[in-house]
């Protein structure tokens, strides 16, 4: 039985990493981890409390207290907070607005690293986020930096949104990630970071498949060795 490795994969927004590790992860037997959506569950459920987003105690307060769980349903990854599925409603337009300023917060990050640790403490699983191969899992046994321009990157998330219905100007989502990667990238806790051991693959001219094969092989030479 080969050993199971962790494998970490960070990038900027729409930068391809959750198709990436979900597929990659669907290869290698492995489970996979989205703590975007984690992110994303814990904004949700701030919004509908009613709780000013700057008000850092009360939003750490009420991170504390929610369930947020993971659960793979028919092949797919779904989100379910205080057990309801929260998939559908957790990509959108109002959740990116303030998930930067909500995941900034040292306490959120604490609350969720913690969870993201024990979902990975098996191994065979491959993670992704901003913060996983610097902070999360910082001795990943595979760690891969995702980059892509800013253009490929909105086009991406152009074409997610339209599959959910939801029509944007590309301007308008360039702009949107832009703003997000800023902020993600200049956070004091935990920012978007290639880590120094980090592998990095940009993928603005490959395919997901092929992506997907670059870092399979990646993995099975670690496995490997
Ligand atoms: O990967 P995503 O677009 O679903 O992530 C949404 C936001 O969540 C992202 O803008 C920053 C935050 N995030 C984070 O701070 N740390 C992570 N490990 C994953 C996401």
């Amino acid at each position: 039985m080969p050993e199971k490795i962790r494998i970490a994969i960070d990038g900027p927004a729409a930068s391809g990493k959750s198709t990436t590790a979900r597929l990659l992860a669907k290869k290698l037997g492995y489970l996979y981890i989205d703590t975007g959506a984690m992110y994303r569950a814990a904004t949700l459920s701030v919004l509908r409390a009613g709780i000013d987003i700057h008000d850092e105690q009360a939003v750490v307060e009420h991170v504390k207290k929610i369930k947020i769980s993971l659960k793979i349903i028919d092949g797919v990854q779904r989100t379910f907070l205080n057990g309801e599925n929260v998939s559908g409603l957790i990509r959108t337009p109002e959740i990116n607005q303030v998930i930067s300023v909500i995941s900034s917060y040292p306490g959120v990050r604490q609350v969720l690293i913690e969870q993201q640790r024990q979902l990975a403490r098996e191994g065979g699983v491959v993670m992704d986020g901003r913060d996983i191969g610097t902070v999360v899992l910082p001795d990943a046994e595979l760690k891969v930096f995702l980059v892509a321009s800013l253009e490929e990157r909105a086009r991406r998330r152009q074409l997610d949104m339209e599959r959910q219905g939801i029509q944007m100007d590309l301007e308008e989502i360039k702009k949107e990630i832009a703003r997000r990667d800023e902020l993600d990238s200049s956070r004091s806790a935990a920012p978007l970071k290639k880590a120094a051991d980090a592998r990095e693959l940009d993928t603005t001219h490959l395919t997901i498949k092929q992506q997907v094969e670059i870092i399979y092989q990646w993995a099975l030479e670690k496995i490997k060795s």
